[in-house]
């Protein structure tokens, strides 16, 4: 490939020392370069308050790309082209004179991102410090890690001090869930399939159920959870955005804007919960000592940098209820908890019944038809339905059609930073969130974060290893219905 075709581009990325940086970012640009060959003069600098010397640093990538890559991503020589693109220097957020080591780094002709993965309390002061010393050109972009302030009001705030240095067109707010394959798929498969899209509203969907579950704990993140919790970490954003990409309207195309317009009306028409309906629809829970796959894990106040009567939520189970003409009537169940029993990421569309049945299989024996959209570990698209069992009689029984994306080729699907990583080099904000769908989000989110910060009362508790408190098998039995079975088996 020429030269000239290679990807031109030089990347600061604010908080590059840290843990994002070292699990998700590295290892993603790192399999970028692979598919993506970049310009030799192409920079990667990342920033640090204590930077440790380039060769400790690439020591330190090595390792964690190592252990962070699927092994057959991993080769030498590809590690050894892409080192020379890193860098590594040391600023000290709030003092502009620590910037001026970048000058020399950056060049004119091509798109500087900046990579703003530190606490969002600092972004103002890093655009700040840019926007002084002249760092910030017309071809400049800044991408904004989640959680993007703390409610409405930082959120805000922390809008106008980015509009002082950047235009909205520049700014990537990212949410990674939304660079996951399968995620885009369900745009693919609800807007270009009439059998879908004639299927998807209250006339035939009883309800639909969003998991998003991890066997990790808080890792060495005690700190950092300690001020976020589930609701800031993934609920206000990556559950909201799923939520959002499932319920919209049909975009007129797809043009960021547009995409963008149809996820914030979806925000817009989310119910809101308020007083009462806190304790009724949405559940609290934080992890105790227990065992995942035979392993006793200790409970989240025994983590480093916790307290040690913090009432902060590990665990998150709601009913969230759409006031639209689509989606009346149809509740959204959304999960998602730290230390349960598996890794998964599931969407399950659960179909009405089928008014007259006039089969002898007992109803009851039978699933009602499901799509179960699997976004990890595996992705997997699968569609339940029934069908009759081979032999004699009309036997019915439930069968799985498998819309695997796999069985289409066999090509590696981009981990979801590397595609969100290329998309914001080519200027493409499709996949990003605008301000006014953050601000929403956090109206909607902040009455429950209110209510649990002004309450005395205690989570719900859980053991490690189980699939949270009584309270989340509770809020869908009040209903009548279960947890799917595959998340929760
Ligand atoms: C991040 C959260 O946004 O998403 C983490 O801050 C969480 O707490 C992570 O572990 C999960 O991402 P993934 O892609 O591994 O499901």
């Amino acid at each position: 490939m020429k030269e000239s075709s290679n990807l031109l581009f030089d990347l600061v990325l604010f908080g590059g020392t840290g843990d994002l940086s070292m699990r998700k970012l590295l290892p993603a640009l790192y399999q970028l370069y692979r598919t993506h060959p970049f310009h030799s003069s192409s920079r990667i600098i990342a920033v640090g308050r204590t930077a440790p010397s380039k060769e400790a640093f690439l020591h330190r990538v090595q390792d964690k790309l190592e252990q962070h890559l699927p092994e057959d991503s991993w080769d030498t020589v590809s590690w050894q082209q892409f080192a020379k693109h890193l860098n590594c220097i040391s600023i000290e957020a709030d003092k502009t004179e620590s910037y001026r080591g970048l000058i020399p780094l950056l060049s004119e002709d091509r798109p500087r991102v900046f990579y703003f993965s530190t606490h969002s309390s600092l972004y103002g002061a890093i655009a700040s410090s840019l926007g002084a010393l002249g760092l910030i050109t017309a071809e400049a972009r800044v991408v904004l890690e989640k959680p993007i302030g703390r409610d409405l009001d930082t959120a805000r705030q922390l809008s106008g001090q980015m509009s002082n240095y950047f235009t909205e067109s520049q700014i990537y707010r990212i949410d990674h869930y939304l660079g996951k394959e399968t995620v885009q798929n369900l745009l693919v498969l609800r807007f270009a399939n009439p059998l879908f899209e004639s299927l998807w509203n209250h006339h035939y969907i009883d309800h639909i159920q969003i998991t998003i579950s991890e066997t990790i704990g808080v890792e060495s993140r005690g700190e950092f959870y300690e001020e976020t919790g589930a609701l800031r970490d993934i609920v206000q954003n990556h559950l909201l955005q799923l939520l959002c990409i499932l319920a919209m309207e049909p975009p007129p195309n797809i043009e960021p804007d547009r995409i963008r317009d149809e996820k914030l009306k979806v925000l817009y028409a989310l119910q809101p919960l308020l007083g009462d309906g806190i304790s009724r629809y949405v559940v609290r829970g934080q992890y105790t000592t227990g065992t995942i796959n035979g392993k006793t894990c200790a409970g989240y106040i025994e983590e480093d940098g916790v307290a040690e009567h913090s009432t902060i939520e590990t665990f998150v189970a709601m009913k969230v209820m759409i006031e639209n003409m689509r989606w009346s009537g149809v509740p959204f169940y959304l999960r998602t908890g730290k230390r349960l029993p598996s890794r998964s990421c599931e969407i399950v569309v659960h179909f009405k019944e089928i008014p007259h049945w006039i089969f002898e299989t007992p109803r009851g024996q039978l699933m009602s038809n499901q799509l179960v959209i699997t976004l990890q570990p595996d992705e997997s698209i699968t569609l339940r339905l029934c069908g009759k069992r081979l032999g004699p009689g009309m036997d019915v029984r439930t069968v799985d059609l498998n819309l695997n994306p796999k069985s289409r080729g066999n090509k590696r699907s981009a981990d979801a930073y590397e595609r969100l990583l290329l998309d914001v080099i080519k200027g493409d904000q499709t996949l990003f969130v605008r301000q006014d769908e953050l601000e929403q989000a956090w109206h909607w989110i902040d009455p429950i974060l209110a209510d649990w910060e002004s309450t005395s009362s205690p989570p719900e508790y859980y053991s490690c290893g189980s699939w949270g408190p009584a309270g989340s098998t509770l809020l869908l039995a009040k209903d009548g219905r279960l947890w799917h079975e595959g998340a929760s088996g």
